[in-house]
């Protein structure tokens, strides 16, 4: 199945988890991919993955939070590969905390990457794409933001930012051909959740809500996903949330 043939996707996040995996998923599939993260050498390793299998990517080194780097990495991907079609918004960050503990700084900083750069990113791709026939944008959310997670406070209020402003944007460019879509993972086994660490004395029950219902999904589960929604597959889903959590928030 080659739904990307002659289509250029941009993902961020990619040196990890499920940006890795969707970068690998949508290049399989055809598609030139501009892979933008922080970390460089992992980025690279993830380019040179898709490339031993005879794919095209390229890294791409940016910070979702830094809006020239922003509008750099899709100035890139336009001249690197004469154009944009599809968007995928991966990178994010996790912290746990007692809320009443979370400093105003670290606040920021989640909301920076996980909200600002999606928003970011988004903006600079819509740009692009309402001179050239539209696109599709994928937003990676967690079921964070449809069942509360405790001591993730900003996580979880970045997440139902990302959820909404993907509603937001479907309906305010659906018509010019740009479609804005939402995933929700679960429980994904991915190097995020080194971040996992229950606050000292915490309620052992809350701890069991947060965990996946059936085990962990792998990467993979989400890349599959986010695929099809950027896909013409999906050519008639705007606006949507999919969650993907085996269950979970069932
Ligand atoms: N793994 C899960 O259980 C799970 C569940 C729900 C949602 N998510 C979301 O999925 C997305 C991917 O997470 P993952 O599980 O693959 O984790 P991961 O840690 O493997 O990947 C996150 C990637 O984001 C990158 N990143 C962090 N800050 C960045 C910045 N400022 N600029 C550019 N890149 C940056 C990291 O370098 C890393 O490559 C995140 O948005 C996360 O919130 C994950």
């Amino acid at each position: 199945m080659q739904r990307y043939e002659g289509r250029v996707a941009l993902v961020t996040g990619a040196a990890s988890g499920i940006g890795r995996a969707t970068a690998e998923r949508l290049a399989r599939e055809g598609a030139r991919v501009l892979c933008a993260d922080v970390q460089a050498a992992a980025l690279a390793e993830t380019v040179e993955a898709v490339r031993s299998r005879g794919a095209e990517a390229a890294a791409c080194a940016c910070d979702v939070g830094d809006e020239s780097q922003v509008r750099a990495a899709v100035r890139e991907a336009v001249q690197r590969y004469g154009g944009l079609h599809v968007l995928a918004n991966i990178a994010g960050i996790l912290r746990f905390k007692n809320t009443h503990e979370v400093s105003l700084d670290d606040w920021n900083r989640v909301l920076a990457i996980n909200l600002t750069g999606t928003f970011l990113f988004c903006r600079e791709a819509i740009t692009h794409f309402l001179g050239h026939g539209g696109g599709a944008i994928v937003n990676v959310s967690s079921s964070a933001a449809i069942q509360a997670h405790a001591w993730t406070a900003a996580y979880t209020a970045s997440k139902g930012g990302v959820l909404a402003l993907s509603n937001e944007l479907a309906i305010e460019y659906g018509r010019q051909g740009v479609r804005v879509n939402c995933v929700c993972p679960g429980g994904v086994k991915t190097p995020i959740h080194e971040e996992f660490a229950v606050p000292p004395g915490a309620d052992a029950t809350l701890v069991r809500r947060i965990l996946p219902f059936g085990g962990f999904g792998r990467p993979e589960d989400v890349a599959d996903a986010i695929a099809f929604l950027g896909s013409d597959d999906a050519r008639f889903i705007n606006g949507t949330m999919l969650r993907i959590d085996g269950g979970a928030c069932s």
